[in-house]
């Protein structure tokens, strides 16, 4: 396997606790409720091999554009690629594709069309389409349906790109594996048309770059691992290709399955698209985001999660299934009761993948996808997606991924620069302070978003706070889903434009507006840093991060001395000072994984394609000579302890 640079730039290796508060303010307990209760060689443009199976036929439209119908089903979308139109959301077409095809590369299975089953045409069909005789028929658009969805233009709610969203562009990319497809440079067939509509609803004019490599190394059938920065699209990243794909081949027959007869059957989901994510909040935002792109198409998104009724959820099922969004837990939860079956998955994702396999999650996400009834590794798609991918966690995912393609946007583990970070020496003692002057002087209008390190901490924070008259509330893992759910409600809406959270609101989160996060407790992982700071500067948006720094963070100071420089921001000296004496007293060295083990990875080891650097043995098992001869081998990584003991997220400390 080799290694190459792709998008004609410089590959990334040539360019790249305290409970101190305790002390201050008393809280009365009346106050305390009061207050809750508010590379090798790219192939060039793989597309222009047809599809190998006979494409579902996807006849019964001229190929004429009808636009919207307000009225009746099948708003006139355009469904065949062979007549040549302007297609839905830009227009562009691939002259080096032929006519017959739509495009892609093949993909290891076509066969959804020859065993669909029969059509599952909704009563109500505004907004829902279905698949009847092999073909996909859009739904009529549903303008209530449209404006919950998709908003109104400029609505606060929803994301808005800002002002650097084209730097972007000027990110390096790096693609390594074999047969890495050209990447598309805009959002036009062959992705199907009822989706390129959506995306215009959604008001994205230009794929991302994480969207543009993703799209056509999803389409041609490859299982990816991609990292990219915080807030730069990587949910588009998976559901668009997978979204396009379903439209076009629509549903698939259940496997046989001898315990599901009758009525049985009929009440157990067989989903063809699993996506994993770590916390309740996240798979809910995912969810939302399917239904925004599977509007008026045949594929029904669902969503699982704990905390909440599980019975609705079953109900909610059964109104259809097609791409699930889950948390482990409730999904087991649902195996178990026989209520969903992982025989149809054409496609999993884990969606903050390092997380997901980190010692937390792993023995869940093992059980999910080699203990129960999913298709084997060669018969469904995998994809991974993280702003962050530490090398032993990367060794772990090949477990999971066949012959997939590296996608590094940005150096593993890099922020954006569109987040201005600074960094301030605060002792224990001074920390509610300094915050209370920080939120007094914050512009208005803007949300910030305070993170510490315990559940405890979160709720006499928050407590605090309002006691001194400030809006805000709490997320964390003891609160109930109820009170998770509303707190980043009134924190979206901007009731209560603070939010102290735990690290449950650390990953995905994508909440508008956020101009400032606080690492009022620092966190000792690097990479959680990296996912906290990330919850604002989303989408081209400039924000603000401002971390409170003291000696009892020194493990994490040179780490962060060099995501810094990275970035391009300004590191205050009395850091370096920190930094050398902790080298000096031998402390401070690249630790574990969140100091949660003996020695470390360090940062220098997690920041590209495992398989493309040689290293010296360590890590996670770290087999000496992977990467040896076979991969060409690059900087002599090293990389010591890797995991010792202790629990990494799986004690429940958010
Ligand atoms: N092509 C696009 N054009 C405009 N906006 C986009 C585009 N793709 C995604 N966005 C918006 O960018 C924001 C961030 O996207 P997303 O949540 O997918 O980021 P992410 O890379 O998954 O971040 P994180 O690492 O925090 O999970 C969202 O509000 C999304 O609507
Ligand atoms: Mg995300």
């Amino acid at each position: 396997m080799s290694n190459g640079s792709v998008n004609g730039t410089v590959s990334l290796e040539d360019k790249f606790a305290s409970l101190g508060i305790a002390k201050a303010a008393y809280v009365p307990p009346h106050m305390r409720n009061q207050q809750r209760a508010a590379s090798s060689p790219s192939i060039p443009n793989g597309w222009s091999e047809p599809r190998s199976a006979t494409p579902p036929a996807r006849g019964g439209y001229d190929g004429v554009r009808g636009g919207f119908s307000d009225r009746g089903r099948g708003g006139g979308v355009p469904s065949a690629f062979s007549s040549p139109r302007g297609g839905g959301g830009g227009g562009a077409k691939w002259d080096d594709r032929p006519a017959s095809s739509n495009g892609w590369a093949p993909t290891p299975r076509d066969t959804y069309a020859r065993d669909a089953p029969p059509s599952r045409e909704p009563k109500e069909s505004f907004g829902y389409g279905y698949w009847k005789d092999g073909k996909h028929v859009a739904g009529g658009r549903n303008m209530r349906m449209e404006k919950e969805l998709f908003g109104d233009l400029n609505d606060p709610l929803k994301q808005q790109t800002g002002i650097n969203f084209e730097k972007y562009e000027e990110i390096p990319v790096e693609a390594t594996g074999s047969g890495v497809p050209e990447p598309v440079t805009v959002f036009a067939p062959p992705l199907d048309p009822v989706l390129l509509e959506n995306i215009q609803f959604a008001r994205y004019n230009t794929p991302t770059p994480v969207q543009k490599y993703s799209i056509p190394i999803v389409a041609g059938g490859r299982d990816l691992m991609a990292c990219a920065q915080t807030g730069s699209g990587k949910t588009g990243g998976f559901l668009f290709p997978i979204l396009s794909a379903s439209f076009q081949e629509g549903p698939r027959a259940p496997p046989f399955d001898p315990q599901a007869t009758g009525y049985n059957r009929s009440r157990k989901a067989y989903p063809t698209a699993l996506i994993l994510a770590p916390t309740r909040e996240l798979v809910s935002q995912i969810h939302d985001e399917a239904r925004k792109f599977a509007y008026r198409s045949w594929v029904r998104p669902a969503v699982v999660y704990g905390g909440a009724d599980i019975n609705q959820q079953i109900r909610a099922m059964e109104r259809g299934c097609d791409l699930l969004s889950a948390t482990p837990g409730r999904l087991v939860d649902l195996i178990e009761r026989g209520r969903i079956s992982l025989s149809n998955i054409r496609y999993l994702v884990l969606d903050e993948a390092d997380r997901m396999l980190d010692m937390g999650f792993e023995p869940q996400i093992r059980r999910i996808v080699q203990g129960e009834d999913m298709p084997g590794i060669h018969e469904r798609q995998t994809l991974m997606f993280s702003a962050t991918f530490p090398r032993d966690i990367q060794m772990l995912a090949k477990d999971f991924l066949k012959d997939y393609i590296f996608l590094s946007v940005g150096r593993v583990g890099s922020t954006s620069e569109n987040i201005t970070q600074k960094i301030e020496y605060v002792e224990d003692a001074d920390k509610r302070s300094v915050l209370l002057d920080i939120l007094l002087t914050e512009p208005k209008g803007g949300l910030t978003l305070v993170f510490v390190e315990t559940k405890r901490m979160a709720d006499m924070l928050s407590d605090f706070l309002m006691s001194s008259n400030m809006p805000a509330t709490s997320i964390h893992g003891d609160r109930t889903q109820r009170e998770r759910e509303m707190a980043l409600q009134t924190f979206r809406q901007g009731r209560t434009p603070i939010l102290v959270a735990t690290a449950v609101a650390a990953r995905g989160l994508d909440i508008p507006n956020v101009t400032h996060v606080v690492n009022y407790d620092l966190p000792s992982d690097i990479d959680d840093y990296v996912h906290r700071i990330g919850r604002t500067g989303r989408a081209g948006n400039t924000g603000i991060s401002t971390a409170f720094f003291n000696r009892g963070n020194r493990n994490i100071v040179r780490d962060l001395i060099e995501l810094l420089r990275e970035a391009n921001q300004e590191i205050p000296a009395w850091l370096d000072t920190v930094a050398h004496e902790t080298s000096s007293f031998g402390g401070g060295g690249p630790r574990g994984r969140g100091g949660r083990g003996g020695g470390g990875r360090g940062r220098t080891s997690g920041n590209r394609d495992f398989r493309s650097v040689s290293y010296a043995g360590g890590g996670r098992g770290g087999p000496a000579g992977y990467g040896g001869p076979q991969y060409g081998g690059g900087g002599g990584y090293s990389n010591g302890g890797g995991y010792g003991g202790g629990g990494a997220g799986g004690g429940g400390w958010w």
